[in-house]
């Protein structure tokens, strides 16, 4: 079986893992680097490339001893070479060059975007101890699509819909993106404005499910939600929020914030859930993934689950450690370029952008 070290740094996270050729995580080490970021209410990438730095060496070296592996066994070394903050791929990157090099063995490079998709394919154990590699399937790898899906990433940075023919970038379309903001950065950005901190996803999800979000002291709009695009908006949103905020002060009860909380994520699952809807009937593929840190949300996984089965459609949703960003995914898409022989030099350089190729371009709209 093929054993493939994953290497993760393209946002705030230092991630390294080991993962089966077919999709059998045997370890995952994520550092999170929230709470030096957290002061700031989003990412800052100095401090992201210099944190980066510092934990990459003991990330990696954890991952082989949860593995109860050394590097002489694994076979491959798969790296996020994009998109992501340009200093902090350049840590992940150039560590994958020198394991490679230094041991002679294949570098992958790895589109963060394609990670995300093929999430769902990771087979995690189910206890924290290692377990032998022939036992090692976690109680999610029954739920494993088949091609084609239609693929919602929904994270801080990225907010798409794919459809996913197979596991290459080939084999990828986007069918339509978000105009501006992620929603994942929808969500980060209302929480700093409430005062909430960041990361702002799992404080809003808490606090939306206290709250009514037809009591909201304002009525928030449905982002392009006529338009018959596949296209995403979440700024629009963040802006009347912000314009309330500005006007009225921040909510004087734990009330109003609950509500405000439940009227904002009411709308942004709503708009995700009608374009995926859309995608899956446009398409006529009747497979829907979910991935990416938002794919966390509660009301976000019920509404797509109620609209799945409402339509005979088959959802997917991966653990949540396999939704945010962590390196099991980069591990196994990895492991899919190298069965298809897809290597990279060791000239390799970080790129900000996806490979995957764009229909809408932000800020504009369809090409
Ligand atoms: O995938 P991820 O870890 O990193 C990126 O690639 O961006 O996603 C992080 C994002 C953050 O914006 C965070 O606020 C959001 O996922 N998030 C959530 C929830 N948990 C994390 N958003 C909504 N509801 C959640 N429960
Ligand atoms: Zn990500």
């Amino acid at each position: 079986m093929t054993l493939v070290l994953g290497i993760e740094s393209s946002c705030d996270e230092t991630g390294a893992a080991v993962v089966a050729g077919d999709g059998r995580v045997l370890s995952d080490v994520v550092r999170s680097q929230v709470e030096l970021h957290a002061p700031f209410g989003g990412v800052v990438p100095e401090i992201a490339a210099r944190d980066h730095l510092r934990a990459i060496v003991p990330v990696v070296d954890q991952a082989l001893r949860d593995a109860q592996l050394s590097l002489a066994d694994v076979d491959a070394i798969a790296v996020t070479q994009r998109p992501g903050l340009v200093g902090a791929l350049l840590v992940g990157v150039q560590a994958g060059k020198g394991l490679a090099w230094a041991l002679d063995k294949p570098l992958v490079a790895v589109d963060h975007l394609i990670g995300h998709l093929l999430s769902v394919f990771l087979m995690r154990p189910t206890a924290a101890a290692p377990a032998p590699l022939s036992d090692r399937r976690g109680p999610d790898c029954a739920a494993r699509p088949a091609f084609p899906f239609i693929g919602l990433l929904v994270s801080g940075g990225h907010s798409a819909l794919y459809r996913c023919d197979g596991p290459l970038a080939s084999h990828i379309r986007e069918l339509g993106a978000t105009r501006d903001d992620a929603v994942g950065e929808a969500f980060d950005k209302i929480a700093k404005l409430l005062g909430l901190g960041y990361p702002g996803g799992p404080v809003i999800d808490r606090l939306a499910a206290l709250g009514n979000p037809d009591d909201a002291p304002l009525a928030l709009p449905m982002p392009m939600a006529r338009k018959g695009s596949l296209e995403l908006s979440f700024s629009g949103l963040k802006s009347a929020i912000a314009r309330h905020v500005l006007a009225e002060g921040p909510p004087q009860s734990d009330a109003d914030l609950a509500n405000l909380c439940a009227a904002f994520q009411r709308s942004a699952t709503t708009t995700l859930v009608k374009k995926a809807m859309a995608a899956a009937k446009a398409e006529g593929v009747g497979r829907v993934v979910v991935a990416g840190g938002v794919a966390a949300n509660r009301e976000l996984r019920a509404r797509m689950a109620e609209a799945c089965t409402a339509r005979g459609y088959e959802l997917f949703v991966p653990p949540f450690a396999s939704c945010t960003d962590n390196a099991a995914m980069i591990a196994y898409a990895g492991a899919v370029k190298l069965q298809h022989g897809s290597l990279a030099s060791l000239d390799i350089g970080p790129l900000t952008r996806t490979e995957l190729p764009r229909v809408t371009r932000k800020g504009r709209g369809m090409r």
